[in-house]
């Protein structure tokens, strides 16, 4: 999975960027649509926009896809407009502003020219699509799959006389659906069906001993049918927007669709922007992937690599009256936790240590939350630079608390006698183990709870240490409250 999206991200350096992916979209600017301001990057070919109802998630993916002519060759692809989205009638007078403008920037094929293009309003008519590239857009959004038991179709009305014409294969897509919904499934096909002159045609599907077509599945599995099938054989390099795929899925089939969208954008070159309330699809993709919008009264501010369920526990801890320290990850988390525990118990009850991923996340963090009005400080890795004027601290020692903790004599004494862990012989035997999997490693071979055993480690460092070491800290971030 790891190594998926570290290709994925691959694919879309500069220098690489046009030949993977075409002429995507790295940022676009939007400026009057439904009361959106706002200025956008892709920084990976897979992102997803999450926050609040109404943040303007749909907004900004819907006028993505109005960044493209069809490609030439396609006979009957669609070309979306703002008008598709942003209908006028009596009752919506003003979806846009008179004024409304959105400019993209288009990778080319050279890693250092960007290419600007607006689409404007100008006197009631929209321009700036005529130089616009090509390049084949889909929408999936909420009527992608809509049960043909709740509409009047062919295949319920005239379910008697129905005649089974032929029927179309999509490659692997047996495999991408059970890798998604986690169960196996021995087939997956359209059926076309046919009464008189009408025809149309029918997801089927075979699994455990039984095949029954789209009438009978589950809502998220003939969701999950249709959504893959477009995926898999919609042009190369497509745009794809969609709309909370997560609808209906369990949540570890959250979690594999949001891998599958990685997997197909890394065979098939499709940028994917979808909108989402799940911490489970966000927390899935890479933190380059990652979106956050909240409404100002200016327009919306995008917050990088930041997922909106992180920022909601913070808001209402905010709420409570609590300083907020964001901080990268768990592991921090517990050794601040534990630092102002011992040092100085007064300010651990004023804030709330939360993570946000990774060094860059908690500085957009931080702003998100002072956009909010809700007091923020940050404190990353001692690998990474401070900037006490603005609040932005570090951890103590030199390196990374994982090896600090761990490479600790203390600590793999400890290890070894409570745990049986011989931490030197681990790292030894894999000299390339990521510093965030020490403590996932030593419980994997012992079965121990990965929060008790990083706790007790933290514990014996923190003994071993003694007060001095986590003195500056502490004392900067009481005075940071005062
Ligand atoms: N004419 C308008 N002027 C200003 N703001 C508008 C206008 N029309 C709609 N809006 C705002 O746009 C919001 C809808 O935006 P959008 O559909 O992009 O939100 P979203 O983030 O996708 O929300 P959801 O999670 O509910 O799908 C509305 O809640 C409203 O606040
Ligand atoms: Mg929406």
């Amino acid at each position: 999975m790891a190594d998926a999206r570290k290709e994925l991200l691959g694919k879309f350096e500069a220098k690489n960027r046009f030949a993977n992916f075409g002429p995507v979209i790295v940022e676009a600017k939007i400026s009057g649509f439904r009361g959106v301001n706002a200025s956008i990057t892709f920084d990976c070919p897979v992102t997803a926009l999450t926050g609040f109802n109404g943040a303007g998630k749909s907004t900004i993916g819907q006028l993505m896809l109005c960044g493209y002519k069809k490609l030439a060759t396609a006979v009957s692809a669609k070309r979306y407009y703002v008008a598709n989205f942003f209908p006028v009638s009596p009752a919506d007078p003003n979806p846009f502003s008179d004024d409304a403008s959105v400019t993209f920037r288009y990778q080319t094929d050279k890693p250092d020219a960007l290419q600007d293009l607006t689409v404007s309003r100008a006197a009631k008519e929209w321009s700036g699509y005529k130089r616009q590239p090509e390049k084949n857009a889909e929408y999936i959004g909420f009527t992608v799959y809509i049960p043909k038991v709740e509409r009047r179709d062919l295949s319920i009305y005239s379910a008697n006389n129905l005649n089974l014409t032929g029927r179309t294969d999509v490659k692997n897509a047996a495999q991408y659906v059970s890798q998604i919904l986690g169960s196996a499934y021995d087939d997956i096909y359209f059926q076309g069906i046919a009464v008189k002159a009408r025809a149309g045609e029918l997801g089927i599907a075979k699994r455990l001993g039984a095949a029954y077509s789209e009438n009978n599945m589950g809502f998220g599995e003939g969701r999950v049918v249709y959504t893959v099938r477009l995926l898999e054989t919609c042009a190369q390099q497509s745009l794809v927007v969609l709309e909370e795929p997560e609808t209906s899925l369990h949540e570890n089939a959250q979690y594999e669709f949001a891998k599958y969208l990685i997997d197909v954008s890394n065979r098939r070159g499709h940028q994917i922007i979808f909108s989402t309330h799940s911490s489970i699809m966000m927390n899935a993709l890479p933190p380059a992937g990652r979106k956050l919008l909240v409404r100002t009264a200016g327009g919306v501010s995008v917050f990088d690599r930041v997922s909106s369920s992180r920022i909601k526990t913070a808001l209402s801890a905010g709420e409570n009256g609590h300083t907020i320290i964001c901080v990268e990850d768990l592991f921090a988390q517990s050794l601040l936790r534990e630092m102002l525990r011992r040092f100085d118990k007064e300010t651990l009850s004023a804030v709330s240590v939360i993570p946000f991923g990774d060094a860059r996340a908690v500085l957009s963090a931080k702003d998100a939350l002072q956009t909010a009005g809700i007091k923020a400080i940050v404190v990353r890795d001692a690998d990474q630079a401070e900037d006490v004027k603005h609040m932005i601290f570090r951890l103590p020692g030199a390196l990374p608390p994982e090896k600090e903790v761990f490479g600790n004599d203390k600590v793999q004494a400890l290890l070894q006698d409570n745990y049986g862990v011989d931490f030197k012989a681990m790292v030894a035997a894999e000299p390339d183990l990521d510093h965030h999997q020490y403590s996932q490693k030593c419980c994997a071979k012992v079965q121990a709870s990965r929060e008790v055993l990083e706790t007790d480690c933290i514990r014996a460092f923190l003994d071993d240490r003694g007060a001095d070491w986590s003195k500056d800290l502490c004392n900067s971030i009481r005075r940071s409250l005062a």
